[in-house]
């Protein structure tokens, strides 16, 4: 087994999805090993999406990311990483397949609800982002 990073936005938090979210991610078979609510200032949010710096929805991103409330939480499956990002579904909502978590509550292609890591080491270091080891069993 293995693991991914994931946390669910302010979007979702705010409009009290929370539960029904974490439902879906246990019954799709991911055992949640760390998990809490807290929120981003402007400048964490910048440093965990520093790869889109450069681009042109770097700034909305953050803002919207430390708007609120976020519940990040780090997940083990096999095949997590490709597995969690079939089970969110694609970044545009519009996009998502039926049943997928951003088909499901996200509201735009910014506020879609939830975040999947994209490799095996993203997955761990976005991980660390939020938890200490000891959090991490
Ligand atoms: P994450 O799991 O959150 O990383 O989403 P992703 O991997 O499906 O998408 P990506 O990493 O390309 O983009 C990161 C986040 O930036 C997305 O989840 C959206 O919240 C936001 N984003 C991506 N593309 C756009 C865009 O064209 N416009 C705006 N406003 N936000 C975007
Ligand atoms: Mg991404």
């Amino acid at each position: 087994t293995n693991r991914t990073f994931t946390m669910i936005k302010p979007d979702a938090v705010k409009d009290g999805h929370t539960g029904a979210i974490i439902k879906q991610i246990e019954e799709a078979g991911f055992r949640i090993v760390a998990l809490k609510k807290t929120q981003l200032t402007g400048e964490r949010a910048g440093q965990f999406y520093a790869v889109h710096i450069e681009r042109p929805f770097y700034k909305d991103l953050c803002a919207y990311m430390s708007s609120g409330t976020i519940v990040p939480m780090i997940l083990e499956k096999e095949n997590a990483v490709a597995d969690f990002r079939k089970l969110i579904g694609a970044t545009n909502p519009a996009q998502a397949e039926e049943g997928t978590i951003r088909k499901l509550f996200a509201k735009s292609i910014e506020a879609n609800a939830i975040h999947g890591s994209d490799s095996d080491e993203n997955a761990t270091i976005e991980g660390s982002f939020f938890f200490a080891n000891m959090e991490q069993y």
